[in-house]
């Protein structure tokens, strides 16, 4: 009996000690932030002492696979499910279902049928079964009901909506009387840009400030409203971008027929829904019309894109070669820049990076896949993750095992013109050091009384000489 006691309090002492390294609940809150078509490698265009900022003393991936087709709604459902598209079921911005005969189009905002969501289970729905909160400020496909859920608070898709003023939501969300563990902010750039000018313009460099600043923004408003070193701030996108050109179109309209079939999604991904009776005639007319083409039956499509077992990925698919674009003939719309193409191309990653008391400081990791996010956000928030494609233990190297001390972020006047890095303060954090002191005197006191004991017990005949024997033991 007596012989258990110091193991006991040992074993407490060890308790206490690890619970002082773990996650407190008041630091159990996500911000996730998607700049959309943010490519991997923007932070380096030009000056971006924000992103800078939050890469020293946070996380920063370099290469994320993305999920394909590296298109908008597949990738943003993917960040909050974990799923590859063939099984959140929103497998492209343009899609057909033939077993609901409806469609789903973003170019006409006709996103909103809950049919086309209901494949998976977004996060905030979860977090809000078990009890928490959520709030949306523009989160692609949070404004939809979803198993009869919206999230806790959303606001309504409106493009035209400032960043200042989804900011402000979330910082309200954030600090409300019942608070929010999980935010969401979506922003539209640089992806409408890059679309417009191309990723290769120079044009391009002010649009990579202009987000910069955004970011600094959206720091000193965290900063302001004390949730700067409370919030698990993560910042990544869908996609990336490459560059297109007028030399580089594959028609359609010069191998195919219009009346055999129906183009679901154009482009650089043609989802082809031959007309009854019209399949091998349009697969023949087009599996070698153009080198840069590849063509695929939708059972040949390959498995490393998980993306075939769906009834709304069409019977045949067409991928075009990085900066190619397909059009049905050259009156129709060209953008110089896209994205869509094979998830393996560097060019169509994001970003990823991250800040806050979960995760280490200054911390580099080479690569991750995006289904990766979701457990880590499910950790995290400390909820159970739906069944997914991603592996918590990929990204578990992210983490500090400790709360590290408080950052205050200040603003210097030369940082808003976007050339130097951000100004700081280091702050040590009280509570932590009590919390670490307390955890190691706690443990050595108990390991004199575990050792002092051990003596006793396992060497009785050396009792006596214990004051002896222990000293060098200790100093061991
Ligand atoms: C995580 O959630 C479980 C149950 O859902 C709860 O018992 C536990 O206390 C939570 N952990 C923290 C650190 O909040
Ligand atoms: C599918 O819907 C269209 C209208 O959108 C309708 O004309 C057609 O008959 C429907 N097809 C079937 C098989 O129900
Ligand atoms: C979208 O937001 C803009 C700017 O706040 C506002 O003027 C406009 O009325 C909003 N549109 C809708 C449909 O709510
Ligand atoms: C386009 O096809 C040609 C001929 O096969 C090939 O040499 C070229 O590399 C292709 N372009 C791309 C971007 O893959
Ligand atoms: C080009 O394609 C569009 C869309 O299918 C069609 O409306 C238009 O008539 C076509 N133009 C020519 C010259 O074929
Ligand atoms: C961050 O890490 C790099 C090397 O990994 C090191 O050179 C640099 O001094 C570190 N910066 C800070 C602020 O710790
Ligand atoms: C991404 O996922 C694939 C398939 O599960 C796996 O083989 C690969 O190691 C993962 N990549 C990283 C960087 O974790
Ligand atoms: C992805 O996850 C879903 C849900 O668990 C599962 O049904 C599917 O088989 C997984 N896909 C792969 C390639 O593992
Ligand atoms: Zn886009």
């Amino acid at each position: 009996m007596t012989s258990k006691c110091p193991l006991v309090s040992f074993i407490l002492a060890a308790l206490t000690l690890s619970t002082t390294f773990s996650l407190q609940p008041d630091q159990q809150k996500v911000l996730l932030v998607s700049f959309d078509g943010f490519r991997w490698d923007y932070l380096y265009r030009v000056p971006t002492p924000n992103f800078h900022y939050v890469m020293k003393y946070g996380v920063h991936v370099k290469q994320v696979t993305n999920i394909f087709i590296t298109k908008t709604y597949p990738n943003h459902y993917t960040l909050v499910t974990g799923l590859f598209a063939e099984n959140h079921g929103i497998v492209a911005n343009d899609m057909f279902d033939p077993i609901l005969n409806k469609s789903f189009s973003l170019d006409h905002m006709n996103i909103y049928d809950s049919d086309f969501w209901e494949e998976a289970t977004p996060i905030w729905i979860t977090n809000q079964r078990e009890g928490h909160t959520s709030g949306a400020a523009m989160w692609p496909g949070a404004d939809v009901e979803i198993h009869e859920t919206f999230p806790t608070h959303y606001m309504p898709y409106n493009e035209s909506v400032s960043f200042e003023d989804r900011v402000a939501k979330i910082i309200e969300w954030f600090t409300s009387k019942e608070p929010v563990n999980l935010g969401l902010l979506y922003w539209e750039d640089p992806d409408d840009m890059g679309h417009h000018l191309g990723p290769d313009s120079p044009l391009m460099g002010p649009v990579i400030s202009d987000i910069d600043n955004k970011l600094g923004y959206l720091i000193q408003m965290l900063e302001k409203a004390k949730l700067w070193n409370v919030v698990n701030l993560i910042i990544t996108s869908d996609h990336g971008m490459t560059q297109c050109s007028e030399e580089r179109v594959i028609e359609l309209d010069h191998y195919l027929d219009k009346d055999h079939y129906t183009l679901v999604d154009q482009s650089p991904v043609a989802a082809i829904l031959p007309k009854e009776g019209k399949f091998d005639e349009v697969y023949e007319a087009l599996v070698h019309a153009h080198p840069n083409l590849t063509v695929y039956k939708k059972e040949e499509i390959p498995e490393r894109w998980h993306y075939k077992y769906n009834s709304r990925i069409q019977p045949i698919l067409a991928v075009a070669d990085e900066g190619w674009y397909i059009l049905q003939n050259k009156s129709e719309d060209f953008l110089l820049g896209n994205h869509g193409y094979d998830n393996a191309l560097a060019e169509m990653h994001p970003i990823f990076l991250a800040h806050g008391p979960a995760f280490r400081k200054n911390f580099t990791k080479e690569a991750m896949n995006s289904t990766d996010l979701y457990p880590l956000l499910c950790h995290l928030l400390n909820i159970t993750a739906m069944p997914h494609n991603g592996s918590l233990r990929n990204v578990q190297d992210l983490l500090s095992s400790a709360p590290p001390g408080p950052i205050p972020y200040t603003q210097s006047t030369t940082l808003l013109l976007g050339s130097v890095e951000p100004e700081y303060e280091q702050e040590e954090s009280y509570p932590y050091f009590i919390g670490v002191s307390l955890g190691s005197i706690i443990v050595i006191v108990f390991s004199v009384i575990f050792i002092k004991h051990l003596i006793h017990s396992q060497i009785p005949a050396l009792q006596d000489m214990q004051g002896e024997i222990s000293q060098p033991l200790l100093q061991a």
